[in-house]
């Protein structure tokens, strides 16, 4: 039976097509000097090839919008075609999914907004992905996925904490001792990541009202009132962001190339 009280089947059908925005046009400040984040190897792969192969693993997936460095949105297509499989579309393609590149912006939400202006129509579930996040297993992917198409607007992979989090006042200088505040409870946080999934109109309509900066896409559907669920993330999908990472992220590479010849 059909139910018209819904709105256009945002994510309802199986078949729905999905495309994932990776936002990769951050410089990498805290990882140190050296080339933009996304285009740092990993196992002799850059950062973002990794990221856009997480994506491409998922069957659903079948476009990829990356959004790279404001002047190196050609360095980053032809980084992409260069590691794409052959017999795709123009544009470029990995496999069954097709990718475009688009130049960042000066924020991550400006990035983001602009890899969903670039999105064709006839994808009404998007993903958005940190290129930083590179080793994210497809299992999590797919989780993110499945609940927005079992009709949550935005869904976000999260992790229970392993440190105890206090609320300080923070000092006006770095170092100095910052009085604490409060200790919220642990068993109620939970740390989040990327993927997130959202319906498509949705996170347009977020990113076009939203203006406070924030620092994922989620929260901009939660200012809008709109219902935000977590699903269970997966250790492997951490951000790397300071040097430590790169030693991990390196570790993971190593311990499934021998597990599974990765
Ligand atoms: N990002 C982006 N455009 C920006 C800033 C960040 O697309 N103007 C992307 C980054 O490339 C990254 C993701 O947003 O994939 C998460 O950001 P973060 O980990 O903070 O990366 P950077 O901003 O590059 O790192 P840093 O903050 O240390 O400079
Ligand atoms: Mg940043």
């Amino acid at each position: 039976m059909s139910d018209d009280s819904r709105p256009s089947p945002p994510a309802g059908q199986p078949g729905t097509s999905v495309a994932a925005v990776i936002p990769a046009a951050g410089r990498g400040v805290r990882l140190g000097p050296g080339a933009p984040k996304a285009l740092r190897t990993l196992g002799g792969t850059p950062m973002l090839v990794h990221a856009v192969r997480a994506m491409a693993a998922s069957r659903a997936v079948s476009l990829v919008v990356v959004v790279a460095p404001p002047d190196g949105a050609a360095e980053v297509k032809s980084l992409l075609d260069a590691h794409a499989l052959p017999g795709g579309t123009p544009g470029g393609s990995w496999g069954r999914t097709d990718f475009l590149v688009v130049p960042g912006g000066e924020s991550r939400q400006e990035s983001v907004r602009l890899g969903l202006e670039a999105l064709p129509p006839g994808h009404d579930i998007v993903l958005v992905h940190d290129a930083a996040r590179p080793l994210v297993p497809v299992d999590t992917v797919d989780a993110v996925i499945e609940a927005v198409r079992e009709g949550a607007p935005a869904v976000v992979p999260a992790l229970p904490l392993a440190d105890t989090v206090k609320q300080v006042e923070p000092a006006a200088a770095p170092g100095e001792p910052e009085p604490v505040v409060a200790t919220p409870d642990r068993a109620l946080l939970r740390a989040v990541q990327t993927p997130q999934g959202f319906d498509r109109a949705t996170l347009v309509r977020a990113h076009a009202t939203v203006t406070d900066n924030v620092t994922d896409d989620a929260s901009m559907v939660e200012q809008l009132g709109e219902r935000v669920v977590a699903v269970p993330g997966h250790e492997e999908a951490f951000k790397v962001t300071r040097p430590l990472d790169l030693v991990l992220a390196e570790a993971v590479l190593a311990r499934r190339r021998l597990n599974d010849g990765y």
